[in-house]
Formats: C-alpha cells, sequence, structure tokens
C-alpha cells in the first residue's frame, strides 16, 4: 500500500471503541512485567509493529510470553543475555526506555531500528547513564544505533534533565531502579508520567514532587501488572479533529485515556472553539472514558505551554490550525525535529502544498487558515504526518503517500476511516 486517495465529505456522526490501544502504555506494559516476580496480564495491548517488536525484545531477553489473542500472558526469571540483535523498529521509546532497562542487566545487548531510528539522537539517555557507570557504545560515540550495551553496576544520580521528555525520564528511573542508592530525576515541564504511574501501581518505592521524582532502588521484584490498555488519546485526536473541521459532524472516542499529561491537545482544540466534553467511566492507573467532539467554527490558537503534553497531536493539531479563522502560532516546540520525521519541517511542507500560508521557525511556526487545496502529500515515513494529512482530506480531498508507517501505531486506521469517508488506494 503506497498511496491512497481520500474523498471530501459533508458530514459524519460516529461513537467508536476501536481507536488503537495506548502505544506509551503498550511498550511499558510488556517491559515493566520483566520486573515483577510473577505473571503479569495485559489485554488489550497494541498490535502494532512499535509495540510487537517491544514483545518481540522482552521474548528475546528471555521472558515467557504467552498470547491468546486475547490476554498476553508474560513472566520472567531475569533478563537474559539474547541470542538476537534486539530490534527496535521505528520506536524511539521502545530504544530509550530499553537502555535504562539493560543498562544495569548483566550481559551484553545490542539494539537497533529503521533507517528513520538510526538517524535519531539517542545522547540524550546514553551520556547520563555514562555519567552513572553504564557501558554503551555506537555510532558518533553512543548518539545514533545501533547502540551495544555492557550492562554494569550504576550509581546513584540526582539529575536535572534540560528537556521535558518522558522517554528519558522514564529510561532513568528504570535505571534508578538498580542503582546503588536514591535517586532524583527532575525535569524542566512535566512530561507524560505512564511509568511513574504504573512502576507505583506495582509496588516501586517511587515518590513525585512537582517536576521531581524520587526514586528507591528495588529491594524485591515487583508485583506483576494487571492491566487493559486504554485506547491512545494520541491516535483518538486524528478522528476528535476529523469532526472539529467538518460541517455538522460529532465523534465519540470511547475508553481513551484522560491522563492530563495526555488529553492538552483535545484542550487546545477546544480553545478553537471545537465542542469537546469528557466523561470518565473508569480509573486504573490513571483515568479512563469518553471524548466527545462536535464540529464547531473554529479560530486561531497560540500554544506555547505543556508542549510535552501535545508533542505528538501537533501535525493532527496543524490541520485544525489551517480550517481555523486567523494566524495560529506554534512556539517552544523544537523537540518537533527529532520525532519520527522532522515535524517542523513535513508539516510545513504538506501546508504549503495544500496552498496554505505557513512561516517556519527553529521551534515552531506559523500556519494561516482558509481553504485547504487538495494535493499529494509524502510522509516522509512519518505515520502521525500520514495520518494528519489523510484526515485534511476529509475537507477538501488529498492523495497521501508512504502509508506503511500507519502501521507502527494505528493498523486499524483505514478500517475506521472508512466509516466516514471513501478511501481508494492506489
Ligand atoms: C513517549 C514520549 C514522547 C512521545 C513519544 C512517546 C513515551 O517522546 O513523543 O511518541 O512513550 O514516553 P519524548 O518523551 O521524547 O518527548
Amino acid at each position: 500500500m503506497s498511496s491512497v486517495e481520500v474523498s471530501k465529505v459533508s458530514s459524519f456522526s460516529l461513537t467508536t471503541n476501536e481507536i488503537a490501544p495506548d502505544k506509551s502504555i503498550s511498550h511499558r506494559s510488556a517491559m515493566f512485567s520483566m520486573l515483577a516476580d510473577g505473571t503479569s496480564e495485559i489485554t488489550n495491548f497494541l498490535r502494532a509493529e512499535d509495540t510487537l517488536n517491544s514483545l518481540e525484545i522482552v521474548k528475546n531477553l528471555g521472558a515467557k510470553v504467552e498470547d491468546d489473542g486475547v490476554t498476553i500472558k508474560i513472566s520472567s526469571d531475569g533478563i537474559k543475555e539474547p541470542f538476537e540483535i534486539l530490534d527496535c523498529g521505528n520506536s524511539g521509546t521502545g530504544m530509550r526506555l530499553f537502555c535504562g532497562l539493560l543498562s544495569s542487566a548483566n550481559g551484553h545487548f545490542v539494539l537497533t531500528g529503521d533507517k528513520y531510528l538510526r538517524s535519531r539522537p539517542m545522547k540524550r539517555v546514553t551520556s547520563p547513564l555514562r555519567e552513572i557507570g553504564a557501558i554503551f557504545d555506537g555510532r558518533d560515540d553512543a548518539n545514533l544505533a545501533p547502540l551495544s550495551i555492557r550492562g554494569s553496576s550504576l550509581k546513584a544520580f540526582d539529575y536535572n534533565s534540560k528537556i521535558a521528555s518522558a522517554q528519558v525520564k522514564s529510561c532513568m528511573i528504570l535505571a534508578a531502579l538498580r542503582a546503588d542508592g536514591v535517586c532524583t530525576y527532575s525535569e524542566p515541564e512535566l512530561s507524560r508520567d505512564h511509568t511513574e504511574r504504573m512502576l507505583k501501581g506495582m509496588g516501586a518505592d517511587l515518590h513525585v514532587d512537582g517536576l521531581k521524582t524520587t526514586i528507591k532502588p528495588m529491594k524485591k521484584l515487583l508485583s506483576p501488572l494487571t492491566i487493559r490498555v486504554p485506547a491512545d488519546p494520541s491516535s483518538a485526536f486524528f478522528f476528535a479533529v476529523a469532526a472539529a473541521i467538518t460541517l455538522d459532524s460529532n465523534i465519540t472516542l470511547e475508553g481513551v485515556t484522560l491522563n492530563p499529561t495526555r488529553i492538552e491537545a483535545f484542550k487546545a482544540l477546544q480553545r478553537m472553539g471545537a465542542d469537546i466534553t469528557y466523561e470518565e467511566t473508569d480509573n486504573r492507573y490513571e483515568p479512563i472514558g469518553n471524548i466527545h467532539v462536535k464540529y464547531a467554527p473554529l479560530k486561531a490558537i497560540t500554544v506555547e505551554d505543556n508542549i510535552s503534553w501535545l508533542i505528538d497531536e501537533l501535525p493532527a493539531l496543524s490541520i485544525a490550525m489551517a480550517c481555523a479563522e486567523g494566524v495560529s502560532v506554534v512556539k517552544n516546540a523544537e523537540e518537533l525535529r527529532v520525532k519520527e520525521s522532522d515535524r517542523i519541517s513535513t508539516v510545513v511542507d504538506g501546508l504549503n502544498a495544500c496552498g496554505v500560508t505557513t512561516t517556519e521557525y527553529e521551534d515552531g511556526y506559523t500556519v494561516t487558515g482558509g481553504e485547504l487545496k487538495k494535493a499529494t502529500v509524502d510522509s516522509d515515513g512519518d505515520h502521525r504526518i500520514a495520518m494528519s494529512f489523510i484526515i485534511a482530506g476529509l475537507r477538501c480531498g488529498m492523495n497521501v503517500t508512504d502509508l506503511d508507517c500507519i502501521n507502527t501505531s494505528f493498523p486499524n486506521f483505514f478500517e475506521l476511516l472508512q466509516k466516514i469517508t471513501k478511501v481508494e488506494f492506489k
């Protein structure tokens, strides 16, 4: 499947429980099960390329994985030196969290990924890990994968991160669990906090005070996880934008995590004028519930705070900006440049191709709202770019090329989209 043409739609109404399960929580469920002293049970695990790669790695590290197609049961009696190279595919989360988990394990480990992942910066984790005694090597002095790790003993640390990154934070928390004393980790803004919530739920001695997390090393193995992975707000957000930009449309997105560090993009869309309500139905590790989104005329917005809370949704939010009245501004978002693609360039280039006026800055961009034109946009191998411009097509029709990447996070995306509009593969 290399390209798709989506048709303009006049209006739609949909209730769905088929949004892909959360990617961040699925990765963590597989990895954290290796720290438990019994069998973890995971349902609604995201069966997409990124997270299945993490599951495969966990198997290669010696865990017993039983999967009946509904529940995945994982048990482990310690991380074993693998026979295989560990392939994280396209996933930065996979690679960075495994760096933390493996840096103190007994043995030699090689982490690699696809050509996109092998170009993404890893020093943000290998540097602080090296400072506490981890042994890493890799291209550009362990900045670029393949990375090799020789597990070693780690010293306690007080680390002040300059970036708000849940991947770096989670990596260091995993390292801290096996360090030789109490560790602290501070970040400039709170990044997504699934790691803290899940590990605490498993009994880890971890205390969060604002932007600072204190972690005591594990004295014994943790309790197993029992989790049903909620729907992924980042995947749900494509369909929220679809409803928000299509006249007389509405959607109900069921069973989504309502973790405040994950739904900031919905809040931004609400500030733009969309009619959005939240209904909490459950709370397990984090609040979970339904999100209702209704069309309303949109106005421009400036997005500059808590960027890490909506970093993955900015490409889709930019489509809403292109349909809003006025000039929207995105600032303080330099992290976008080191995602699955340089998302400042890919968003700006895509919007320009659709006839939208933009200005590009090192840390963001502006989008002048108006009418979008049908165009051909290439995803540059980035799932979120592909899905964002496909959603833009609901407004004006669109051709999008290079679509395999969608399988990294949302394999049933087109099935769901076909409930709204005509989709033609070429
Ligand atoms: C993720 C954290 C975010 C996000 C990524 C998933 C995670 O990255 O962009 O898609 O699961 O921890 P950073 O923590 O690097 O900002």
